[in-house]
């Protein structure tokens, strides 16, 4: 899909060439600006009683005397803000976007301020969200939508040109999210850890991205008891994949995104019930954010040097799974007993989270469906934030509000970390039923006194249950966000790559 900007000539919108017209109404009465042949139909509509001027305001016009545009929409919106266009343009979008419509024109009318590029970027992905059918395993699904080009309407030159820099970050970021919900939504006989692997190298390709993967005998060099222990009892070999997107130059301390790549989570041992269990195919969407994230970043040139890492494997139980007791040792050195094999994603994280200190990072996210226990505490809405570094946890809390994909900072108090003492190692895996996300959490930080570490568990909002089960592609938004936003942040004066980082001195190993 490609996205484009436009002032309309003399005729206005209604001589504008699409197939179809949106026009986003703002305020609580028909914009004066709204003249012409596209105001009749409004006023006429509301004084019936069939549009009104508050959400779910929405009216389909077909052949609007007057209008060259074949369809035409109204949608209502409470302002320009990057929520209330998202809003209104996915309703507007779900009544053109079939039939034959390939263009689509988008203007927003009666504004007090002119949408700025967030608000841009948050129409690109509304068009997305509202166009994207899950194909790969049904062929009987309807087809994708025809349509192809989308003109967003500007006031001015000066109004294109802001608009047009949000419009290709939001196509970064929509690309992106689209990646994560296509791996995620992928049945876990057809997304393996070898397939995220091969797609991993795929993308390493097409978008100019350094891809090492790691087996099960590297992994077994390095020491990643825990890793391996989880993987042990699935016949799908393990894959350690490292993702690298080199934008700047190469002391540049990189950003590290740490994805669970559970491509199903059948519990293990500690196996999980029957109903819904299927869902569990789900259990990777923190490594098909991390992937979407590297495309995102790798589209938008970002002069940042970021590096994913993803552990992939199954939790099955067999004969040679790992049972509840058993003691392993991770790659920190530190050994855990493994109390709950359902609880394997801290397993498989910890030791991808040492092998994150060798890249000397500036910072370190990770990205799980960790806890059911974050479900309950923070339903579907906002994804779970947990990090030590105040700094951090507000740039991701912000990156997040800013992106329509929210998080909410979770407490990491030492209290809670006595859950995890065992008499037999270091730790044991799990603590008791409350609180278990933010125990999970300790789990995790204690693998992270090196790093300046943040966690988001992502078991509430990476993908949907019920009749519209799918991946959501959360948080890509809220990862591209953040990166993206660094690189304004960044001190560096000449662009991709030139400059090494005048606050460390230190060089990268
Ligand atoms: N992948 C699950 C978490 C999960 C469960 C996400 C349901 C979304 C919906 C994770 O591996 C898991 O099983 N966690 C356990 C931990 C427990 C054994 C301490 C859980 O949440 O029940
Ligand atoms: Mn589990
Ligand atoms: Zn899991």
């Amino acid at each position: 899909m490609n996205f484009d900007t436009l002032v309309p000539g003399k005729a206005g919108l209604a001589g504008i060439d699409a197939d179809a017209l949106l026009v986003v109404v703002v305020g609580s009465k028909a914009p004066a600006a709204l003249e012409g042949p596209l105001a009749a139909p409004l006023a006429e509509a509301s004084s019936a009683g069939d549009f009104s001027f508050k959400a779910g305001g929405l009216l389909y016009a077909h052949r609007v005397a007057g209008v060259k545009a074949r369809r035409s929409a109204y949608a209502w919106a409470a302002d320009t803000s990057p929520k209330a266009l998202r809003k209104a343009v996915a309703a507007g979008v779900a009544l053109l976007k079939g039939g034959g419509t390939q263009h689509l024109a988008v203007a927003i009318a009666g504004a007090a301020a002119p949408p700025d590029a967030a608000a841009a970027q948050a129409l690109v992905l509304a068009v997305h969200e509202a166009t994207y059918v899950y194909r790969a395993t049904k062929p009987s699904a309807p087809a994708a939508s025809k349509l192809a080009r989308v003109t967003l309407v500007c006031a001015s030159k000066a109004e294109e040109a802001a608009l047009a820099a949000g419009l290709a970050g939001g196509e970064a970021v929509a690309a992106g999210v689209a990646l994560a919900r296509e791996l995620a939504n992928r049945p876990a006989n057809h997304c393996t850890p070898a397939y995220l692997a091969e797609q991993a190298e795929k993308l390493g390709k097409s978008h100019g991205l350094k891809v090492e993967v790691l087996d099960r005998k590297d992994c077994e060099k390095l020491g990643m008891g825990a890793f391996l222990a989880v993987a042990q009892g699935s016949e799908q070999p393990p894959k350690f994949i490292v993702a690298r997107w080199n934008g700047a130059a190469k002391g540049e301390p990189p950003l590290v995104l740490v994805g669970k790549g559970i491509t199903f989570d059948t519990g293990g041992i500690s196996i999980k019930p029957a109903a819904e269990m299927d869902e569990m195919k789900f259990d990777m969407g923190g490594a098909a954010s991390v992937l979407g994230t590297l495309r995102a970043v790798a589209q938008a040139k970002a002069p940042l040097n970021v590096v994913g890492l993803i552990p992939a494997c199954e939790n099955m139980p067999s004969g040679r799974a790992v049972k509840p007791g058993d003691v392993v040792k991770s790659l920190s050195g530190q050994t855990i007993e493994i109390l709950n094999t359902d609880a394997e994603g801290r397993l498989i994280l910890c030791d991808a989270l040492t092998y994150a200190e060798r890249l000397a990072p500036k910072a370190v996210v990770d990205i799980a469906t960790l806890t059911g226990a974050c479900v309950i505490a923070l339903g579907h809405h906002r994804s779970g934030l947990f990090s030590a570094d105040d700094a951090l946890a507000a740039e991701l809390q912000a990156a997040g509000d800013a992106a329509l994909d929210p998080a909410w900072r979770m407490p990491l108090d030492d209290e809670y970390d006595e859950a995890l003492k065992s008499n037999f190692a270091d730790m044991a895996n799990v603590g008791p039923r409350a609180g278990g996300a933010i125990t999970a959490a300790m789990f995790l930080k204690r693998f992270t006194a090196k790093l300046r570490w943040a966690h988001l568990d992502v078991a509430g909002t990476a993908w949907r249950s019920g009749h519209n089960k799918g991946a959501t592609g959360r948080p890509v938004a809220l990862l591209s966000q953040w990166i993206l936003g660094q690189q304004k942040a960044a001190p560096t004066g000449a662009g991709a790559g030139a400059s090494p980082s005048p606050r460390r001195g230190k060089k990268g190993r």
